[in-house]
């Protein structure tokens, strides 16, 4: 099992970003996120670990903020599927549970992706080269929560992270056996399993401003007009959003652009591991707040301007239950990440005012009931 620190794979540092203006403030906790993101026909909500959920104070504010859970973990395939054939759902399904009891949904992820696999997998993959290793899995897990899970990221991370080499494709073991079609696989092994449930494509890349972002956005659009024009089942772009507070900042001009080429598909958009990365910044926590809570909201801002925008998801709603930073040198002088909207102790910090002005000044989407739905 790999830290999330590891995985988020986020860039370096850049200039730090001018403080915004302040703005009025919401009375903390006064309206929840989930009922300001819904007014305007939006899902909020966040992943979650089922171990979080043995934490009484942090269970009752999940279900207050969240209207929809993912996995943190628990559909990771080396957790679903630790030996061949052998599968276990207990993760997921206590998560289920947890959900269904506080009226929430719980969306799948990830389906398909390069990390996170069983020991087992890549050697079997590479020998028998057999697409019933992707495929019958897929079905598996997707039939089995069938009309209780409507959402699922497909396919994670199948292009190179932004400061990655050239060309767009992720190098993996996916990719060198099947070619870019285990895409295709994956998908239409999913639709058959579930035709009512919303597939996504889902990775991180497409935020920042940077030329290397630039490239990403692109391959981003030829993978997704390769599947539409292969009539695969692929209905919408996880955008992880996956920021930096003090690090390459969101352009939000190209960011509007891309989501405009993202609604003229007919693509649904989800923004679905939110958090601002806030390490390399000043030790003082007010500046790193605004900071964080700054950028997300540049972010949210044009997210929430796109119609074809449905769900914001972050990536934790706390920031109690982060790993500790990788960095020897952060860990040595007790360096404490605080990317999420409330702080160790559960008290709301300035992220969380910034979502939820975020939503307030979102338009309304005129298909609220449908966002709500999936
Ligand atoms: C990470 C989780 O946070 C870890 O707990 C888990 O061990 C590995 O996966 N992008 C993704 C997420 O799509 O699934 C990753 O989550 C973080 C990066």
């Amino acid at each position: 099992m790999i830290s999330r620190r590891r995985a988020l794979g986020l860039s370096a540092a850049f200039a730090a970003f001018p403080a915004r203006a302040s703005e009025s403030v919401l009375r903390a906790n006064d309206i929840s996120l989930r009922a300001l993101a819904a007014a305007k026909g939006i899902l909020f909500g966040s992943a979650a670990a089922s171990y979080e959920l043995r934490d009484t104070d942090f269970a009752a504010l999940l279900p207050r903020e969240a209207a929809v859970l993912v996995p943190e973990y628990e559909m990771k395939r080396d957790v679903i599927e630790p030996k061949p054939g052998s599968y276990d759902f207990s993760g997921c399904d206590t998560l289920l549970g947890f959900a269904a009891g506080q009226g929430l949904k719980l969306r799948g992820h990830p389906l398909v992706w390069h990390w996170a696999n069983p020991a087992w997998l890549e050697d079997v993959v590479r020998t028998r080269r057999d697409p019933r290793l992707l495929t019958d899995y897929v079905t598996r897990v997707v039939r089995n929560y069938r009309g209780r899970i409507r959402s699922y990221d497909v396919v994670n991370e199948a292009l190179i992270p932004p400061d990655g080499g050239a060309g767009g494709w992720r190098p993996c073991f996916w990719l060198d056996v099947f070619g870019p079609n285990y895409l295709d696989l994956a998908f239409h092994a999913a639709h058959e399993a579930d035709p009512d449930a919303l597939l996504i494509y889902n990775d991180f890349g497409c935020e920042q401003g940077t030329p290397a972002n630039d490239r990403f956005r692109r391959h981003t659009l030829e993978l997704l007009d390769g599947l539409l024009k292969r009539s695969v089942p692929v209905q919408g772009l996880g955008l992880q959003g996956h920021l930096a507070a003090f690090g390459a900042k969101i352009d939000q001009r190209k960011l509007a652009a891309f989501l405009g080429e993202l609604e003229a598909r007919g693509l649904a958009v989800l923004v679905t591991e939110l958090d601002v990365d806030d390490e390399v910044g000043p030790r003082d926590i007010a500046s790193r707040d605004r900071a964080v809570a700054d950028e997300a909201r540049r972010f949210l801002d044009v997210v929430l301007d796109c119609r074809a925008t449905r769900t914001v998801l972050t990536w934790g709603l706390s920031d109690r239950y982060l790993d500790p930073p990788q960095s020897l040198r952060l860990k040595l002088t007790g360096w404490q990440d605080r990317r999420l909207a409330y702080d160790r102790a559960l008290s709301p910090k300035p992220l969380r005012a910034a979502l939820a002005q975020a939503f307030q000044g979102a338009r309304s989407r005129p298909e609220a009931n449908k966002a709500s739905s999936r």
